[in-house]
């Protein structure tokens, strides 16, 4: 059972595969970003479906030739089976069902979120519980308590638009392209944060809420300003500083609820995975905030945005423990496998430190 393992990924608009081997080094990796979306400005779902049953086979058989690896000498195939775009999902685990019976091994349903955890790990040995995680991707805002890997306290999640979405959103507001995320970042870079004061959505909430978020009514402000400002010359003369005031304010948001984490639960290492985390100010803001004591886990954009060789980590370690949770199939919607509720104070928690 030392063979190297495969990661197939296909939850939303990439089709990626890579190989791992024991050791949880990349051998190899493809990812193909579909661009059949862009002229709609967001992911049509049939149409990566589609996308993906024509690009699986060939991403496939690049990630394994790059990796010098045959099929046969896979020891499983590990591929995200929840949550995503249920067409899209399809493709992915019929193909890897029907590749590991085809070649007697097993295959390891993935929660795609819990492989958006193993992401930094891929590049750097020490990105390894205990942490608080910050997942913040286009579909889900997540902040957890992991205190070991398996056993994951949900300390908040957002209760309506996900941080990504957010700024597809307002990219689709600004006249940006799609992925909104680093057109937003790039339109920014020559703007002034402090020009419009956008709100920083439950900042300051307490009690049960202290570490939920909300992206849509920030949203709303941007939505409100622009029609203020009117379509023509004047959003063009304004769009780098709306940019930059809506990136600030997501990223005041997101390290403050965060480091409150860490006070909470009395440990000041932070990992940061999924999409938004490529963000450059949001990492640049993590790093200043903490400091010289605490330790920050954040991966290069090839390992945090959606790609098959987190799917295959995650792969690797849920076929170790033999414990997959409720996945069993394709889920648009379901939990990671481990993940509960944090009591503040519980011993159950793992508290350290
Ligand atoms: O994790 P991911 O690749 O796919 C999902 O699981 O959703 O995340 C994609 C999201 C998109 O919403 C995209 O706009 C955002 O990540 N994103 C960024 C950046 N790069 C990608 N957001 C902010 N800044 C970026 N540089
Ligand atoms: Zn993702």
């Amino acid at each position: 059972m030392t063979g190297p393992i495969l990661g197939v990924e296909t939850t939303c608009d990439e089709t990626s595969a890579a190989v791992l081997d024991r050791r949880g080094q990349i051998l190899g990796m493809v990812i193909h970003s579909q661009d059949v979306h862009r002229i709609y400005g967001g992911v049509v779902p049939e149409l990566a479906a589609r996308d993906h049953l024509k690009r699986i086979e060939p991403v496939v058989s690049a990630a394994l030739a790059e990796a010098g690896v045959e099929r046969r000498e896979l020891r499983a195939v590990a591929v995200a089976a929840a949550p995503g775009l249920i067409g899209a999902l399809l493709v992915g685990v019929s193909w890897a069902r029907a590749a590991a019976f085809a070649l007697g091994v097993p295959w390891v349903p993935v929660h795609h979120m819990e492989g958006h955890l193993f992401g930094p790990v891929l590049e750097d040995p020490d990105a390894v519980p205990p942490f608080v995680a910050l997942l913040v991707s286009g579909g889900h805002t997540l902040l957890l308590w992991v205190p070991e890997w398996g056993r994951y306290h949900l300390l908040g999640q957002t209760r309506d638009d996900a941080a990504g979405e957010a700024f597809d959103k307002v990219a689709k507001l600004l006249g940006l392209p799609y992925p909104g995320g680093p057109a937003v970042q790039e339109a920014a870079r020559e703007g002034d944060p402090s020009r419009y004061r956008f709100p920083r959505p439950m900042m300051r909430a307490t009690g049960s809420g202290a570490f939920d978020f909300s992206f849509s009514g920030l949203k709303t402000s941007v939505a409100q300003t622009v029609a203020g400002i009117g379509a023509g010359r004047g959003l063009e003369g304004e769009r780098a500083h709306l940019a930059a005031s809506f990136q600030q304010a997501v990223v005041d948001v997101l390290t403050a609820k965060t480091l409150a984490a860490t006070r909470a639960v009395g440990c000041d290492r932070v990992l940061l995975g999924g999409g938004v985390s490529a963000n450059g100010p949001l990492r640049a803001r993590f790093r200043e905030a903490l400091g010289h004591g605490g330790r920050l886990f954040v991966g290069s954009p090839r390992v945090s945005l959606d790609n098959g060789a987190m799917i295959a980590r995650a792969g690797q370690f849920r076929l170790d423990r033999g414990d997959f949770g409720r996945l069993r199939d394709a889920r648009a919607s379901v939990t990671i496998p481990g993940m509960t509720p944090w009591v503040h104070d519980s011993p159950r928690n793992g508290y350290r430190n």
